[in-house]
């Protein structure tokens, strides 16, 4: 069932670009992104939205936050499920409530879902299980369509989500007419391409083999980035401490200076996210600081940049989003590298389980 992969997370990094375009067809298409999940008018009157999710998931609904915001202009909340549920939150009918599972098991989201919808609350789930227990609670769900995923890591899963999540995006800037007939063409355009970029590179993935030696010993890990690659950065982080068990961080890299670069020195690896096309330069200057102090830097970038002890290049893209993505799948095979290093079980890390249905 590998398909001559060693593992299954890495069979699910390679099928990414498969499945992304699986997740955009017959809802994407010219100038429009149509779910016939959702029905007309159902997203009408809505003033808010807030994301419920845990894990790989949650980083998918920041990502998405970001999205949701610059294109369909609608203030966008995002809870961590199983904080939510406890913090007595304050729910408007206006809002709209999207929950996001790979499973559709996950418990807190479900009791998160539960409660919104007691609340009188709209309710959405992006789920990749069918007929599961979120799909079932929710008024309506988006299928994100991933297919099985076996390893614990989630990998396409999490893409399919924040795709899903973009799609959202566009879909709603048309109804609320907060983006040009051009600009969503652009978008969808780029769309497309960010799912040609998921196809892996054999010689990216050597070149990761290879450097993750040096990255095997050491303090601990920080990924960085910034806006949209700030959780990208969450997530390299999760992925790495889920299968190589290192201690590994995702911050916001203009928040460095606020404490954490106190770790700074050589033991301190740094993962840096520096896409071209979004706040590059501000980015660089919080990485030139770390390197000031001695860090030991990985910089995933399409542009030369010297402060780094490696450098992982990505190509000129017209896009942050298919950035996104090009980095997205370099942390994922970095992280699987790691792990297979130190002879981890990459498919079932220890005291992980797939699913978590209890609370
Ligand atoms: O099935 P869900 O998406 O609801 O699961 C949520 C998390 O348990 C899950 O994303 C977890 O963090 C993964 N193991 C991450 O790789």
């Amino acid at each position: 069932q590998k398909e001559g992969y060693r593992y299954f997370m890495e069979k699910e990094i390679y099928e990414q670009h498969k499945v992304l375009v699986e997740t955009m067809m017959g809802r994407v298409g010219g100038a429009e992104v149509h779910f016939e999940e959702i029905e007309a008018g159902f997203l009408e009157g809505i003033e808010e939205i807030t994301i419920c999710a845990c894990g790989t998931s949650y980083h998918a609904g920041l990502a998405g936050s970001y999205l949701l915001e610059r294109h369909a202009k609608l203030k966008t909340n995002v809870a961590i499920a199983s904080e939510f549920r406890y913090k007595e939150p304050i729910m408007r009918p206006s809002e709209l409530f999207v929950v996001i599972s790979q499973s559709g098991e996950t418990a807190d989201t479900l009791e998160a879902l539960k409660q919104a919808k007691r609340a009188g609350l709209k309710t959405l789930a992006i789920c990749n299980m069918d007929n599961s227990s979120i799909v079932r609670e929710a008024h309506c769900s988006i299928l994100t369509r991933a297919g099985i995923e076996k390893g614990v890591a989630s990998t396409k899963a999490f893409a399919t989500q924040v795709m899903v999540l973009w799609m959202l995006s566009l879909h709603i800037a048309k109804i609320r007419h907060t983006l040009l007939k051009e600009e969503i063409e652009g978008q969808i355009h780029s769309m497309v391409e960010s799912a040609k970029l998921t196809r892996v590179d054999e010689r990216l993935h050597e070149r990761l083999k290879k450097l993750s030696k040096r990255y095997l010993h050491g303090h601990g890990f920080f990924f960085i980035g910034r806006d949209i690659f700030y959780p990208l950065a969450l997530e390299g982080a999760l992925k790495l401490k889920e299968i190589s068990y290192l201690h590994a961080e995702g911050y916001p890299s203009g928040e460095m200076k606020h404490g954490p670069i106190a770790l700074a020195d050589s033991e301190l690896f740094t993962v840096a996210l520096m896409p071209k096309n979004l706040l590059y330069d501000k980015i660089k200057s919080n990485v030139e600081e770390l390197a000031a102090r001695d860090a030991t830097i990985c910089a995933i970038t399409p542009e030369p940049f010297e402060g780094a002890d490696d450098l992982v290049f990505t190509a000129a893209r017209e896009s942050y989003m298919e950035e996104f993505f090009e980095m997205m799948v370099v942390l994922q095979i970095l992280a699987l590298e790691i792990s297979v290093r130190l002879g981890n079980d990459v498919d079932m890390p220890r005291n992980l389980a797939k699913s978590v249905t209890v609370e």
